[in-house]
């Protein structure tokens, strides 16, 4: 049992045209990666669910879409105010369901409410254009219309921000959403319900559906007619499938996808900077972020202090229930990520990987697994290739800029990249030449509400956060108007 102060917080019917919902008499177990204990039996969804979703947001559309974008924008702050006045419970509840650390879960909730205040004070600045005629008989103009009901599939990984990284924009700009969550973490979404329904938002502006069919779920919000646009963070693998899908309707998609992010470290790097932030970069999350460091190159003239330090930090690091005071690394989120490890490590040590700390799981049982620091890495390794999306720090070295940087873009990948310098004609350069939607030098914190976050390549399509991440929940009308 999860003890929140608020009891009420605790929901486990799906959210439909403001109303909790109890759907088929299915249900969904809902355990605690950190011991497996049973949190929750949460309604199991299907896509008739999914079709009364739709159906109520589109109906609601024509009523939210009028409310003028300030009282949209008063709405969304009041949701804000009582997100953050219950931060501390819905952080629990993601500490319970996803297994991050409290203090980690209390922090994407912060940055989570920071999207709907945000786009509170954005959509009130969305403008349209007039256009210098070409006849006198005519003026030019350009409106700015919300697209219509949005479908969002969103990630275990951050089951709060990633809600309201879409919500928000999607609600501020006159847009209504449905939203399935991922099926393993789904009830910090419905308590956000819970808190939309508190600050007084119409039946029908957000709806959720939770449902462990996936792919029936997934049709409805990437074919229905009646959605207009289609938002999805995950893995490039799904993301492909359902862009594919999106398309015998055109939908609007946006896709928030796979990450390979390189850490570069040069010779002129601050030491003890890299360290901690690749530290930090790395084992976010137990390393299960799209943005976390994947693939770490330093300089040859300084790998050997970089690994000693980094070695040093790692080992400091305490894995525990994200429960314990001053937990810092929790378990994978299920078993199967425990053995995508094991066949991490397995392939790296047959191909020559040197282990100089963890490198198994970790004695705490169920899903953890030991923070791991591996050197003596190669191309061909799966670790040097694919997201590994877990606590293992796999260092290689190289010896020039043009080298690190070409070996840095070799992905499909174009997420997050960091890189540490001193020497401000080489931060000019290599930010220029990474191919990569965020790219951070001397630091490895970025994530913000104010600024846009999207990847290149197979990384994904469209920004969220920043101006960029309302942009695309409106619709462009020319208006040409004759007779004047
Ligand atoms: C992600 O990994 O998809 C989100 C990370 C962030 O917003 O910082």
């Amino acid at each position: 049992m999860i003890n929140l102060k608020d009891p009420t917080l605790f929901r486990t019917e799906n959210y439909i045209n403001g109303k909790w919902v109890g759907g088929s008499g299915r249900h969904i177990e809902v355990l605690n990666p950190a011991n497996g204990t049973l949190l929750a039996k949460t309604v199991d969804g299907n896509a008739d669910d999914a079709c009364d979703a739709v159906e109520a947001a589109a109906t609601a559309f024509k009523t939210w879409s009028k409310v003028p974008a300030k009282e949209r924008a008063t709405y969304l702050r009041r949701w804000c105010e009582l997100i953050l006045e219950n931060a501390d419970d819905l952080g629990m509840l993601m500490t319970a369901e996803q297994g991050k650390p409290l203090a980690e879960a209390i922090g994407e909730v912060n940055y989570g409410a920071g999207f709907i205040e945000f786009y509170a004070e954005e959509c009130k600045r969305v403008m349209g254009d007039i256009i210098p005629t070409v006849a006198n008989d005519r003026r030019l103009q350009v409106y700015k219309q919300p697209v219509g009901v949005v479908g969002c599939i969103t990630p275990w990984n951050f089951p709060n921000a990633m809600i309201t990284r879409k919500a928000a924009p999607a609600m501020a700009a006159g847009c209504t959403v449905v939203i399935k969550p991922d099926a393993g973490t789904p009830l910090s979404a419905l308590a956000l319900c819970e808190l939309a329904e508190r600050a007084g938002i119409p039946a029908g502006v957000i709806n959720v559906v939770v449902g462990s069919d996936a792919q029936a779920i997934g049709e409805v919000l990437t074919q229905h007619k009646k959605i207009s646009k289609f938002t999805f963070t995950g893995s490039t693998a799904v993301g492909k499938i359902l862009m594919a899908q999106c398309a015998s309707t055109v939908k609007k998609v946006s896709l928030e996808l796979g990450g390979n992010a390189p850490f570069i470290v040069f010779d002129d790097a601050d030491i003890e900077e890299a360290v901690t932030h690749c530290v930090s970069t790395k084992f976010r999350n137990c390393g299960q972020t799209c943005v976390c460091t994947n693939r770490i190159f330093v300089h040859e003239a300084v790998a050997a202090e970089f690994t000693a330090k980094l070695q040093h930090s790692i080992a400091a690091l305490k894995v525990a229930d994200g429960f314990e005071e001053g937990a810092e690394i929790g378990p994978l989120i299920n078993t199967q990520a425990l053995e995508k490890m094991d066949a991490l490590m397995a392939d790296a040590l047959d191909k020559g990987a040197k282990v100089l700390l963890g490198g198994a799981r970790h004695k705490l049982g169920q899903s953890f697994f030991q923070p791991t620091l591996l050197n003596n890495i190669s191309d061909s390794m799966r670790l040097a290739n694919e997201e590994i999306f877990g606590p293992i720090a796999a260092v290689q070295t190289f010896t020039t800029e043009g080298e690190v940087v070409e070996k840095a873009n070799a992905t499909e990948y174009g997420l997050a990249a960091y890189f540490f310098t001193r020497d401000i004609g080489r931060v000019m350069r290599v930010s220029e030449d990474l191919e990569y939607g965020i790219v951070c030098s001397n630091s490895g914190v970025f994530s913000t509400e104010v600024a846009p976050f999207g990847g290149w390549k197979q990384s994904g399509i469209g920004s969220e956060g920043g101006k960029e991440g309302i942009a695309d929940f409106y619709e462009t009308k020319f208006h040409s108007l004759g007779g004047v």
